[in-house]
Formats: C-alpha cells, structure tokens, sequence
C-alpha cells in the first residue's frame, strides 16, 4: 500500500513509526512531517490543511490510503474530497467532524443520545453568560465554542476567574473567531482519561485508553496545554469501565450521527471523567489524541495498517487489535512559554545518545533540520516515550533520555504518571 500521513507532529510521527513497520507498506509520505518523521518517511511540503494540494499529490501519486492526524484538514474536508476523488481516507467527513469542531453539536449529539455529560449552556452574549456564572457558582467550567487548539478552555475555580474567561474569550477574542460563543458547564469531578474507539459508521472498536497530562507544569499546575505527557495503560480504566463507555457513550453517539445522516469513520478520542456516579464524557475529538498516539502505537503489537484500512473502507476488522502486556510512557518536552509564545529555532543535540537508552522511542513533534542539526520549531517539540516492564521502569528511562538531551531552551514535567505511580 502507498499511504499518506497528513500532519507534523508526535502524533503522526508516532503513526508513521507503526505504518512504517506494516509488511503491506511500499512507500510512505508524510506532508508536511517534521525532521523525525523525515528519517521513516518521504516528507512532501505540502501543509497539512492545504487540501487542493494534497488531492493533488495523491492523485499524481497513487496513493492508495490518506491517513488524517490532526483535525484541522478533517473540519476542511479532506476526507470528503479525497473520497470524491476515488481515494480512501482514514478519517470523518466534515460533518462528522464536527464533533470536535463545535463543542455545541458535540452536546447536542450527546444530549440526543442520552450520553452522560455535564450539564450546559451556550451563550453569544458575554453579559448573559455572566449572569447564568453567577447563577450557577463556582466551581465552573468556560469553553470556547470552536477550535482553539485544546487552549480554549478554562476551569474557574472562582466566578472572578469564570467571569475574567468569558471577558478574554468573547471580547478580547484570544482565540480569534472561536470565541464568538461560549459553552458553560458544570464542573465534573473525577480522573481523566483518554479513550479511543476505532469507527465505521454504527460499528466501534475499542482502541486502547491513556492518561494525559494537560496542565502545562508539575503538580497539574498552570495553563492547559495540547499535553505535557501521557501514558498507556489507564489504571483507573478497568475492563467493566470499558464495556460501559462503549455501550453508553461511543455507540449512542455513533447511532445518533449515523441518524443525522453524517456517519462517523476514524478514530473517535473521548475524553472522559470517571465520576462517582460513572464515566461521563467531556469532549469528542476526531482524530488520535497527542501525545496519547505516541503511546498507544508504543503498546500496539498488530499491524495498525489493516484497521486504517477497513475502517477507510467502512467496516471495521472481525479481529480487535493485540496489545503488548508492557506499560508505555512519554514526556512531552516543549518550547519555553508554551503554550504562549514561543521562540523557534534554538539547536537541540543529544538525540542519538538518548534515543539509545533501552526501551526509549524519541517521537518528534516539532522540529527542522537533518540529524545533528535539529533545531525547535512550535510549542510541542519532542515526545520522549518508553515502554518498560512496570511504569515506573517506563518513567524512569524516559527521563533517562531526557537527561541526554542538550536543549537549554526546553521544558518538560518532571512528574508524568504521578497519578498511576
Ligand atoms: P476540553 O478541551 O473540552 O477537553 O477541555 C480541556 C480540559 O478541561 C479537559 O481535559 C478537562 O480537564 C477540563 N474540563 C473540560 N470540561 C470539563 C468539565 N465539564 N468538568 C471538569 N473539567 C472539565
Ligand atoms: N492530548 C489531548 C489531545 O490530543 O487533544
């Protein structure tokens, strides 16, 4: 198969590592990639949401699969335009896409599907969204209502704080048009996790779950971030946890898209609360979680090829995936400021000798350059995983790798798992 891997982080470092292993594989792209992805795969400059060039370089290409990574050239359409031109992709449609474009028809579709969620309102005045804030009292939860690179929400602890969000999303416009509305919602109390389901149409597969680390520094302190960390698997998420997050969550949500006439095909991520009365759902996304694909593709024994292509293809395989028994971790190293501004282009060394520690696989998620020569480009700029015999021996030998890794500029959690541990 001629695949194309669409995106430039972890994550699709990570798929391209595990596509790269597939014995159906004879060539791999990558557009646009990153320097680590360069060293598996050819990378073609072509930007992940320019999807007329993309058409193009499949068709001119044969390519026989797209794979989508992110979810901005989903909620563009590259799933639909590639279908239009006769070429599979793994990924939704647009429409089904907005699950994770939208926060508001990510609830509707809950609300339809009796899905446990928290309760919500959505505003387009800032005033009234105040007034429902002080209605409800803290704690509170302020959600931009479009896309806002994982950045667009705030847990209030405070109505000052509650309040302050809805000034900074909705008249400051922090996050540009995304903060034309609001979603308010109720505060839900519990351990998080990740959980990922492979989709085609009605039809769901269970897809490995992570914790994620979300706050930009130790302790779950300071700003949210697309992900500091993470790994696989969940503790907290038992098998009798599994069985009812896929009865009562992910296919109620698949029969109610598939009812609207936008079927969902891909991974679907559903980030989740387990609470004291049970999972409830807090987000769809409609792509594989970063760094959570980092690893689950670590921990993921079958060849992913097969799955990417029959859910493509609209059913999905008779057989689940096989996982290997090991626990797998990774430590997110960003940029200094992220996940504000950052400086780009400081030189990293040290790769080699870490990515030589046993067990270690050094994803990259931003960086330029040829090897010897990496230097740091965006927020998120390695993905320093492990996979050990326990988490601990996990943990410790990826920040083994780190302590070889020359990069004054970055800055990463010295506490990833912590929960687990
Ligand atoms: P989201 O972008 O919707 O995943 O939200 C980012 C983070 O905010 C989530 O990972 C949760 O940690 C937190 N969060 C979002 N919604 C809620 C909620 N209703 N209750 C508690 N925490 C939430
Ligand atoms: N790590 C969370 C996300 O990918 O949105």
């Amino acid at each position: 198969m001629r695949v194309l891997v669409v995106g430039g982080g972890g994550r699709e470092h990570a798929l391209c590592w595990k596509i790269a292993q597939s014995p159906l594989l004879t060539r791999l792209w990558c557009a646009p990639g990153n320097a680590g992805i360069a060293a598996i795969a050819e990378c073609v400059g072509i930007g992940a949401e320019d999807i007329p060039a993309i058409i193009a370089f499949v068709r001119e290409n044969a390519v026989d699969l797209v794979v989508a990574g992110p979810e901005a050239p989903l909620t563009l359409g590259l799933a639909d335009h590639c279908r239009a031109a006769g070429i599979a992709c793994f990924g939704p449609s647009a429409a089904a896409a907005r699950l994770e474009g939208s926060k508001t028809f990510t609830k509707e579709v809950a609300t339809a599907a009796h899905v446990p969620t928290a309760d919500w309102a959505r505003f387009e005045d800032p005033e009234a969204a105040r007034a429902y804030i002080r209605a409800q009292g803290a704690p509170i939860v302020v959600k931009a209502d479009g896309l806002a690179a994982g950045k667009g929400v705030v847990v209030a602890t405070t109505l000052a704080e509650a309040e302050a969000a809805v000034t900074e999303i909705m008249e400051a416009r922090i996050h540009g048009a995304a903060g034309a509305a609001v979603v308010i919602e109720e505060c839900m109390l519990g351990e998080e996790v990740s959980v990922f389901a492979l989709c085609a149409g009605t039809e769901a597969m269970f897809l490995g779950a992570a914790q994620d680390h979300k706050r930009a520094f130790d302790g779950d302190e300071g700003p949210n971030t697309g992900g500091m960390g993470a790994y696989s698997p969940a503790p907290a998420f038992t098998p009798a946890i599994e069985a009812e997050v896929m009865a009562r969550i992910i296919r109620p949500s698949l029969a109610e898209m598939a009812a609207r006439g936008t079927p969902f095909t891909g991974v679907l991520f559903a980030g989740l609360m387990l609470t004291a009365t049970g999972p409830r759902l807090i987000e769809y996304n409609v792509r594989f979680g970063d760094p959570e694909c980092q690893v689950l593709m670590l921990r993921l024994e079958s060849d992913l090829l097969p799955f990417l292509r029959d859910a493509a293809a609209g059913h999905l395989p008779a057989e689940p995936p096989r996982w290997r028994d090991a626990p797998a971790l990774v430590v997110v190293m960003a940029n200094q400021g992220y996940p504000g501004p950052v400086v780009n282009g400081s030189a990293i060394a040290g790769l080699e000798a870490a990515a030589a520690v046993p067990g270690v696989a050094i994803f990259h998620a931003g960086t330029r350059g040829a090897p010897g020569a990496i230097t740091a480009q965006g927020g998120r700029v390695l993905g320093v995983a492990a996979m050990a015999a326990d988490l601990a021996a996990a943990r410790d030998a990826a920040y083994a790798a780190i302590a070889l890794i020359d990069w004054p500029q970055g800055q990463f959690r010295r506490d990833i798992g912590w929960r687990a541990l």
